[in-house]
């Protein structure tokens, strides 16, 4: 069976180009991987006195962590901010963290596509999230990295991908991904 793997886009806005480039690598992904979006705009910024000394956790962190959790792998799109990920993606790795002790995201292989309409394709976000997976314990993709950037130009009018190269290295992102699901991943 396909493996399944969570999107996580760290940009909120309907129109994200990240979001935009997350369908375009979901639609060259290969059969062995099965690609779902998790969304993560509704979860309240952590706060340990949610959940701790017998209060209920909020709804949405108890859903978000039971999607991540029957996942085998994440994928992440990040726009950069200030020149480090956006503040709702850190949240909601915060929120899969915890409880300690239960994290979502430990020992799941990821992958990281840094996006911008800027000419350093986010990669000040890209190398935060990494420092981040470290500390999870996700192998992580290190080859091909995926920095796009000028990405607004890299899309038409209809919001699709309208230049082949950019396809062509998509297509090599995502089976490189693939393969390292298969080889690092859970059987
Ligand atoms: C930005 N943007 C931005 N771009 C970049 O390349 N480096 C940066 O450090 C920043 N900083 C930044 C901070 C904040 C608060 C915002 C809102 C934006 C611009 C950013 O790349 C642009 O808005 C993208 O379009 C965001 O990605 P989505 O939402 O299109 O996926």
């Amino acid at each position: 069976p396909a493996k399944k793997i969570a999107v996580v886009i760290g940009s909120l806005r309907k129109d994200s180009i990240n979001r935009k480039f997350a369908h375009e690598i979901i639609a060259l992904a290969p059969e062995s991987l099965a690609l779902e979006i998790v969304e993560i705009g509704e979860l309240a910024i952590y706060n340990q006195d949610l959940e701790e000394n017998g209060a209920t956790p909020p709804q949405a962190w108890t859903q978000f962590r039971q999607r991540l959790k029957e996942a085998d792998g994440v994928l992440f799109f990040t726009p950069e901010y200030n020149r480090s990920l956006p503040a709702a993606l850190k949240n909601a790795i915060d929120v899969g963290s915890r409880p300690y002790g239960s994290s979502v995201w430990s020992g799941k292989p990821a992958g990281i596509v840094s996006i911008s309409p800027g000419a350093t394709g986010a990669f000040g976000a890209n190398h935060h999230l990494r420092q981040t997976m470290v500390f999870l314990d996700m192998p992580l993709l290190q080859q091909p990295e995926a920095y796009i950037g000028g990405a607004a130009n890299l899309l038409g009018p209809d919001g699709k991908l309208n230049n082949d190269s950019t396809k062509q290295f998509l297509k090599k992102f995502i089976d490189a991904y693939a393969a390292w699901v298969e080889k690092t991943g859970k059987q």
